[in-house]
């Protein structure tokens, strides 16, 4: 097994690229020189590894899309806002760079510590997007977008994508890095890809695997909520009643419910008729899930 990552890694680190084979590259200075012999435009995923089909709908719609696709591995630190949630989130780099060999991805960005945090772990509060980062997510894990803002543009300024692809799972985060691409990277496209989800439902994501088959079931209730109150409100119940009951049907079987509310698609502000959509957190045997749904009245 390891004989396979080192082949992997070693070409990288050579720059080369036998026919087939993904350049695994852990620095920005290699990664400049391998993409300067590279077609534009290239397409980028950012992820934090523990790949699954998700990720690999964001890699296939890149890989669709343009001739160079780049994407990173990098277990972010300074997102995590609960050290056991970094702790004991799975990673499996080996495995990983099968699937992205077989996605016949160019490149893969898996850079050290030292190489995104220079001078520690520090973040960037440069560019701050306000409310947006402030609602939803914002409110319950500080420190949380701070951290995702500061590697973003630090992947971006070493990628310099010409596209980045996002999942709509995190869609707080896709909208946040959209508005952060306007203002700072002019010419780069920034696309929200819809969520893949389990045949129960369940929005993939690396951490599902911490769930017991029980708590799985358990967890499955959230998209299940979220899509009876996307009908009962198309169905003119109004906004405020559709989102106590989905609150009350997760609460009476047992799962936390961290926030669930209808928000303005664009604004992440607070709505009680039109357009929504709605959005929560859960907690499920300790493991925290986030999903939504768009509603369009
Ligand atoms: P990660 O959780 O690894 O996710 C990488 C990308 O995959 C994100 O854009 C995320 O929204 C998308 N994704 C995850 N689950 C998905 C699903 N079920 N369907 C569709 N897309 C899905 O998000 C991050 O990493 C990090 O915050 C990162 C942007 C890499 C910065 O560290």
């Amino acid at each position: 097994m390891l004989t396979d990552y080192r082949s992997f890694y070693l070409c990288g680190l050579a720059g080369i690229n036998p026919i087939g084979v993904v350049q695994v590259i852990r620095d920005i200075l290699t990664l400049r020189r391998a993409l300067a012999g590279l077609p534009r435009p290239v397409g980028f995923v950012p992820t934090m590894g523990a790949l699954h089909a998700g990720h690999l709908s964001l890699i296939r719609r890149a890989r669709k899309d343009n001739p160079t696709v780049v994407v990173s591995i990098y277990l972010n630190p300074t997102q995590f806002n609960q050290p056991e949630d970094l702790e004991t989130y799975p990673s499996d780099l080996q495995r990983d760079l099968t699937l992205l060999q077989d996605e016949k991805v160019d490149v893969v960005f898996a850079p050290s510590h030292e190489e995104m945090y220079p001078a520690g772990f520090q973040v960037d509060r440069r560019w701050w997007p306000g409310r947006l980062a402030e609602v939803l997510e914002g409110r319950f894990r500080p420190g949380h977008f701070e951290g995702v803002i500061t590697i973003v543009r630090r992947l971006f300024e070493a990628v310099r994508p010409d596209r980045a692809y996002f999942g709509q799972k995190d869609y707080q985060q896709w909208r946040i890095i959209e508005r952060m691409a306007g203002d700072l990277f002019p010419g780069l496209q920034v696309i929200g890809l819809p969520t893949v989800r389990d045949d129960d439902g369940l929005a993939l994501s690396s951490r599902n695997v911490r769930l017991s088959p029980q708590g799985r079931r358990r967890a499955a209730l959230l998209p299940k909520a979220l899509s009876q109150a996307r009908e009962a409100i198309e169905a003119d119940v109004p906004i405020p009643q559709a989102v106590q009951q989905a609150r009350q049907m997760l609460e009476a079987a047992g799962v936390q419910v961290e926030y669930l509310e209808a928000v303005d698609p664009l604004t992440l502000e607070p709505v009680v008729e039109g357009n929504c959509l709605l959005c929560a957190a859960v907690y499920v045997e300790g493991v925290r899930l986030i999903d939504n749904v768009l509603v369009e009245k």
